[in-house]
């Protein structure tokens, strides 16, 4: 949650406008201030009157509004002293040539010419696919770039002219991510992390697999808020796990498959920190059939077998500190302390499943963080709050490192 930030929001004249309303209500979900200024075109899309209502603020349309003034006598240069973040979207051809060419011939186009340097700006690109690859508007967004721009790459998918291609504006919780991203001091910029998450599925025959109640939120949450800290994130994650928006995310299915997947990611890339939140089977089926298991009379016993430690076979080849979690039903500290110790952890993040307003699949947990010094109990909180609390301890990691 960020409190007390302001953003102002430019919208000009495309079709994606609209979506603008709905990128205007998350910011003010999460209790951000929202102003909104607005283009003449972007007003023959949608009115001021549906960012007045969703924002609470009066909408800036007019540089020349001399009767009643919104913002001070130069709005634009208030404007532009206050907020701490600027998004345009979606930004047309037309105010990103504006913008790279130094033209303030509007409040929009003026306001961000008056942008102070430090000021994060994100530009949100939405357009028919030949105007963005045009090269004019290519060599635009290259200049925006050098000069500090965020340049958020628009979605490929049918356009609304019809035509299939890149030009979409990406969805608002894109926008708001990118956005806390930018504004956020970086803590592990130049960091590269790898996360698991989500439950793995070990096939009993083509129909049938044994897995458990883990559904990647907590990885996803895990993975996004170091991602907003800076790091570079992979993020593994269980096939049926919840998709995230902001970080490449590769599925798998069996502990075998999620144990491949981690070494060769290792191999890959040198990676500064694992975080193992995926919930593994310990247990395999002992023999796959590989024709539908036929039901007969009477009882059936499985026999299952041992899959790999995951943390282990990383532990064999690489000295990369590793963060687990413990799902515990009893004994939270006691069992989590014995992971820490038997798995040679730097952190264990200890969970109780019984909980019933958090854990599996809920979008809260309540978590002890267990070093070999400390127990830090957190309250209950979002799991995203909890990758926050996750990114700040890694970041004070490596500040006491240095
Ligand atoms: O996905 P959600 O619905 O959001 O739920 C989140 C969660 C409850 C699954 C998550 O917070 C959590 O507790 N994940 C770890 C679950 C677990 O497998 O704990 P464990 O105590 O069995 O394993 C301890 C550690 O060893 C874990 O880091 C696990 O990833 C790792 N492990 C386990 C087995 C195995 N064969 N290899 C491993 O590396």
């Amino acid at each position: 949650m960020t409190r007390g930030k302001s953003v102002l929001i430019g919208v000009t004249g495309g079709i994606a406008a609209y979506k603008a309303a709905a990128l205007t209500r998350l910011f003010k979900k999460n209790n951000w201030n929202v102003l909104v200024a607005m283009t003449q075109n972007a007003m023959e899309f949608v009115t001021p009157l549906t960012f007045e209502t969703l924002s609470g603020n009066p909408v800036i349309t007019d540089t020349f509004n001399r009767t009643t003034p919104l913002y001070g006598t130069m709005e634009h240069i208030t404007l532009a002293d206050t907020v701490d973040a600027f998004v345009c979207a979606p930004a047309t051809a037309n105010i990103i040539a504006k913008i790279a060419g130094g033209i303030a011939d509007d409040i929009l186009s003026t306001t961000i010419l008056a942008l102070k340097k430090e000021t994060p700006k994100i530009i949100c690109p939405a357009m028919n696919v030949r105007m963005y690859e045009n090269p004019a508007t290519q060599d635009n967004m290259a200049l925006l770039k050098k000069r500090g721009f965020f340049l958020l790459e628009p979605e490929a998918g049918e356009l609304a002219c019809g035509v299939e291609g890149k030009g979409r504006l990406p969805k608002e919780e894109v926008i708001f991510a990118q956005t806390l991203r930018e504004i956020s001091e970086k803590p592990l910029n130049g960091k590269r992390f790898l996360v698991t998450g989500g439950a793995t599925m070990e096939s009993l025959d083509p129909v049938r697999y044994i897995t458990n109640h883990s559904s990647g939120k907590m990885g996803v949450a895990v993975a996004e808020e170091l991602w907003k800290a800076g790091a570079e994130v992979s993020l593994i994650s269980g096939k049926e796990s919840v998709p995230s928006l902001m970080v490449p995310q590769q599925f798998v299915e069996s502990v075998g498959e999620m144990k491949e997947a981690v070494l060769k990611t290792l191999k890959k890339r040198d990676t500064d920190l694992v975080i193992m939140s995926a919930a593994v089977s310990d247990y395999t089926p002992a023999r796959y059939e590989p024709q539908k298991i036929k039901k007969e009379a009477g009882d059936m016993t499985l026999k299952l077998k041992r899959t790999p430690d995951i943390i282990e076979s990383i532990r064999n080849e690489y000295s990369v500190p590793i963060i687990g979690f413990a799902a515990e039903s009893e004994n939270i500290e006691e069992n989590a302390r014995m992971k820490l110790k038997n798995k040679g952890l730097l952190m264990v993040v200890a969970n109780d499943i019984t909980q019933t307003d958090g854990g599996f699949r809920s979008d809260y947990n309540r978590c002890y963080f267990i070093t070999k010094e400390n127990n830090i109990e957190l309250s209950r909180m979002t799991k995203h709050e909890i990758g926050a609390r996750l990114a700040a301890f890694i970041a004070d990691y490596y500040s006491k490192k240095r």
